[in-house]
């Protein structure tokens, strides 16, 4: 059955047999008999992150002025994200990236990328999330700019994280924990990380943005991600791991099929 497209249509029931409006992509389910009334729609992942990314530009909306910068992060969803900006061009002073492949992309797109060390204050930094749970901590690093984007988040009022609703988890962990790590100390930091219960793998071929290695730890069970980040952290050799625990995030935009779901953090998170 070939559907007609409607882009931007963020619904996913539609009445009547011959709805005039749909994804072009939507699914519809293959047990939905020819002749029923209602139509379940499906949207793709790529839709759901479409709609978290949309839903965190009513954030800048808010915030906009001449002289606002805002942080951006680094992943799928964000690339979404930095795409809808674009009609910010001009009505920010510009933005903060937290990697080379998002400042390039904002760049594209005609916004200015400014140097963090030209700015004291941002009202919010947007970015996704490999894994979050409902203390809003989070796993991160996925695309290995982990450590960039905790630098550029903790000059932020707020961290928005966006992302599809397969994010949240409720224990961090199945996700193995990236940890950016200077690569002379690559094999004493993996030792230590086996001792705290992990399996360490080298991601192989891949360099950060500062020049280091990540090593993605299978099988920690993270119960207290606060304190396992701090542990984390102070092996020598590790630039950061990419729990954001200590500094998780504030507000969560997670996109499912009934709309975007919105999660605050705890007040004694
Ligand atoms: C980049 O290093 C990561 O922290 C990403 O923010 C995270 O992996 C989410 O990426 P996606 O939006 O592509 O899932």
């Amino acid at each position: 059955m070939r559907l007609p497209a409607c882009p931007g249509l963020a619904g996913i029931r539609i009445a009547g047999a011959g709805a005039a409006c749909m994804p072009a992509s939507a699914k519809v389910s293959a047990k939905t008999p020819r002749n029923s009334l209602v139509t379940t729609i499906m949207l793709s992942q790529q839709q759901l992150k479409q709609q978290a990314a949309d839903a965190a530009l009513a954030f800048v909306a808010e915030v906009a002025a001449p002289d606002v910068v805002i942080g951006v992060g680094t992943g799928s969803t964000a690339d979404l994200f930095i795409d809808g900006l674009a009609a910010y061009k001009g009505r920010i002073r510009g933005t903060v990236a937290s990697s080379e492949r998002s400042a390039a992309r904002l760049a594209g797109h005609g916004l200015a990328v400014l140097d963090l060390n030209d700015v004291d204050y941002m009202p919010i930094y947007v970015d996704g999330a490999d894994e979050i749970d409902d203390h809003l901590h989070m796993i991160k690093g996925g695309g290995g700019a982990l450590t960039r984007e905790k630098i550029v988040a903790s000059v932020a009022e707020r961290f928005i994280c966006i992302a599809d609703e397969s994010k949240l988890v409720a224990q961090l962990g199945a996700f193995p924990l990236p940890v950016e790590v200077i690569p002379m100390a690559r094999e004493a930091v993996a030792r230590t990380l086996r001792l705290l219960g992990g399996q360490p793998r080298l991601r192989e071929g891949f360099v950060t943005d500062n020049g280091n290695v990540i090593l993605d730890v299978h099988g920690l069970r993270i119960a207290e991600a606060q304190g396992l980040e701090k542990v984390i952290n102070d092996v020598p050799g590790v630039v950061t791991c990419g729990l954001f625990a200590l500094r998780g995030a504030d507000v969560a935009l997670l996109a499912t099929q009934s709309g975007v779901r919105r999660l605050e953090k705890p007040h004694h998170a």
